[in-house]
């Protein structure tokens, strides 16, 4: 038997009655409003250059499904959990790193994955841009980048030997510790520096995704090359205003 259809249903019934039944169908505005989802908490912000701009450094594809599909991803699993716990929405996303184990349940390994991928890429995306001659630290940032680490090319080092000692997935950090140092770590997925309250000044992605169709397994290149596509007037812009 075929099934009936929405017309055909409501002309059989009356026109009080469908009325009367449409009236009991129908959501209240109360109930429609909180059956609708509140606005997203985070959006995919658009990349700050074209997606073929870091080529040869970091290929055009690889950018695009980056970016695209699994900064995408992040942004939308983070919306829906926090449409389950709309309270967190007024929050600044450092702050629920900083709240993590205070988090419900449900939501809390979303948010620690999905929100620190959405942060983590938005801040690697801003730390990069085409190749130029301006590729080595400036202004403040090199003084203390100087300071602390004894010269620039030893904090490149070092950066990049965290990177190769990072197991797996994560991230290699330059960040501004409590006592107001830089200091170098790495974070394992998509924790960060947030999360134990220092404050991330660069960032770079050493999961396979980031680098894979142009440098395969070999992450002692993308780490060397990617030297070339740092946009040091952000990054130093970046610490300037940390340190404000
Ligand atoms: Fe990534």
């Amino acid at each position: 038997m075929n099934p009936i259809t929405r017309r055909q249903w409501l002309t059989t019934l009356g026109t009080t009655s469908s009325a009367i039944v449409l009236t009991q169908l129908l959501p209240t505005p109360a109930q429609a409003d909180e059956a609708k989802p509140s606005s997203p908490y985070a959006t995919l912000p658009p990349l700050p250059y074209a997606y073929d701009a870091l080529a040869p450094y970091i290929d055009e594809r690889t950018m695009t499904i980056h970016h695209d599909l699994h900064h995408g991803a992040y942004v939308k699993n983070l919306n829906a959990a926090l449409d389950k716990f709309p309270k967190y929405k007024e929050k600044p996303i450092e702050d629920l790193f900083r709240i993590l184990n205070k988090l419900p349940e449900e939501i809390r390994r979303t948010v620690r994955n999905n929100g620190g991928g959405h942060y983590n890429h938005s801040l690697f995306w801003e730390s990069m841009g085409p190749k130029t001659d301006n590729s080595e630290p400036i202004g403040e940032l090199a003084t203390a980048i100087t300071k602390d680490f004894g010269s620039i090319e030893e904090f490149k080092k070092q950066f990049v030997e965290a990177g190769m000692q990072r197991f797996g997935s994560g991230w290699v950090w330059l960040a501004i510790t409590r006592k107001g140092n830089l200091a170098i770590s790495t974070t394992p997925n998509q924790d960060n520096p947030c999360m134990v309250s220092d404050i991330p000044i660069l960032g770079n992605d050493l999961w396979e995704h980031a680098y894979y169709l142009t440098y395969q397994n070999r992450r002692a290149e993308y780490l060397a090359q990617w030297w070339n596509v740092v946009n040091w007037t952000a990054v130093n812009d970046r610490y300037k205003k940390a340190i404000a």
